[in-house]
């Protein structure tokens, strides 16, 4: 029997994950619930999804095996109690809430229940994203002591659009997060963080630059913008090899893998081959070679399924069947060290946020 999906939210976001349960291994959306009766109606009817409701309750009400929760951030940690109360495993849209506090009280509620509880960080569980674990897993890319990786992406600002809205829009929330994941991925989760940002007109983050400190000792710089485009690439830097994630980062199919290639040194002793390789000539040479230079490194190509976003769903369910309450892929905890260290980001740059859930 497939799995069956209930969807909370009708965004476009929402949208994504239902066609991304195409591709995934035997699963169904048979519930999707809006606070608007007509949006669940049409969401249902133009992507094939049995039953539309018109209240949250209600979809964790019927028969579903897990809950996929699309909704804002700042509702995350009501909705996650809605699923959790009613022991249904959720699974709940990146970032896993909006600040600290939000996530450990998720974290706390989920573990109280013993109910299946995982952040939709849909990147990570990518067959490229796997297989990038794996080699650090198997040692083949040595101690990973760098992690970079960017995702900006130039927007027309909208005060009221989800990226942009005061109460929980932001570069980092939204889009820093995807490099932040990966880098603790490969490097353990951070343990301290700091930032400078560029705040816009709603008062969110709108360009930012995160430099985080992870469990293994290693550094990364996560960049993301709501303003610009840059490279949407990752760069993870081991001891033994560097691994080059090609964009979009966020959803990866092929990376280059090259080993790392320690010097000897700078030179510096003013041999004879040191002054001919300093020549102009010799330079001159040099910069035209390496036009026809290939590339180092072999290349690593690992398509997704669909768009993507049905693989997070397929580990939901292994977890689910083998009676797991946490995806060891993404553990709560590390889920909570995540948003922490984006807390101490923003913190840094003055835009620290409250526990919102509350208000
Ligand atoms: N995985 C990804 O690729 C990705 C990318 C961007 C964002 N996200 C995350 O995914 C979630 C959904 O993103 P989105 O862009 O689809 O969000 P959105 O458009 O702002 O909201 C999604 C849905 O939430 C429901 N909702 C319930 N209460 C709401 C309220 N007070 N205000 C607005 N909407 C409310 C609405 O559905 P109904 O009115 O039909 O109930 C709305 O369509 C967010 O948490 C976001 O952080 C994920």
């Amino acid at each position: 029997m497939a799995f069956r999906w209930a969807i909370l939210g009708t965004g476009p976001v929402a949208r994504k994950f239902a066609l991304g349960l195409r591709a995934a291994q035997d699963a169904a959306a048979v519930v999707v619930a809006s606070r608007d009766p007509a949006r669940a109606r049409a969401f249902a009817a133009s992507l094939g999804v049995a039953r539309a409701v018109d209240s949250y309750e209600e979809a964790v009400e019927a028969e579903v095996d897990a809950v996929y929760v699309a909704t804002p951030v700042h509702l995350r940690r009501a909705h996650a109690a809605l699923c959790l109360a009613r022991g249904r495993p959720a699974l709940l849209e990146k970032p896993f809430a909006g600040a600290a506090a939000e996530a450990e009280a998720i974290a706390t509620a989920a573990r109280e229940a013993g109910v299946f509880c995982m952040e939709g960080m849909w990147t990570r569980f990518t067959p490229l994203a796997r297989r990038l674990a794996a080699l650090r897993e198997e040692g083949a890319l040595g101690a990973v002591r760098l992690v970079e990786g960017a995702f900006c992406v130039a927007e027309r600002p909208d005060p009221a659009g989800s990226l942009f809205r005061a109460q929980d829009g932001g570069a980092l929330l939204h889009r820093g997060v995807y490099p932040l994941s990966l880098a603790s991925m490969l490097m353990g989760p951070p343990v301290s963080a700091t930032a400078t940002a560029t705040l816009g007109e709603t008062g969110v983050d709108e360009d930012c630059a995160v430099l985080a400190r992870h469990a293994n000792g290693g550094i990364s710089v996560s960049r993301a913008s709501l303003r610009v485009d840059a490279p949407l690439e990752l760069l993870a830097a081991g001891e033994r090899a560097t691994a080059r994630v090609s964009a979009p980062l966020y959803r990866p199919s092929r990376m280059r893998i090259a080993k790392t290639a320690p010097r000897r040194g700078m030179g510096g002793g003013g041999g004879r081959l040191e002054k001919l390789r300093e020549s102009g000539l010799a330079q001159g040479l040099l910069q035209r070679l390496a036009a026809l230079r290939p590339e180092r490194g072999a290349t690593v190509f690992a398509p997704f399924a669909g768009n993507g976003y049905g693989h997070q769903a397929d580990e939901v369910r292994r977890c689910v069947e083998a009676g797991l309450t946490e995806s060891p892929v993404m553990p709560l905890a590390e889920s909570v060290a995540i948003i922490a260290a984006m807390d101490q980001a923003r913190a840094a740059w003055g835009g620290g946020r409250d526990d919102h859930s509350k208000r």
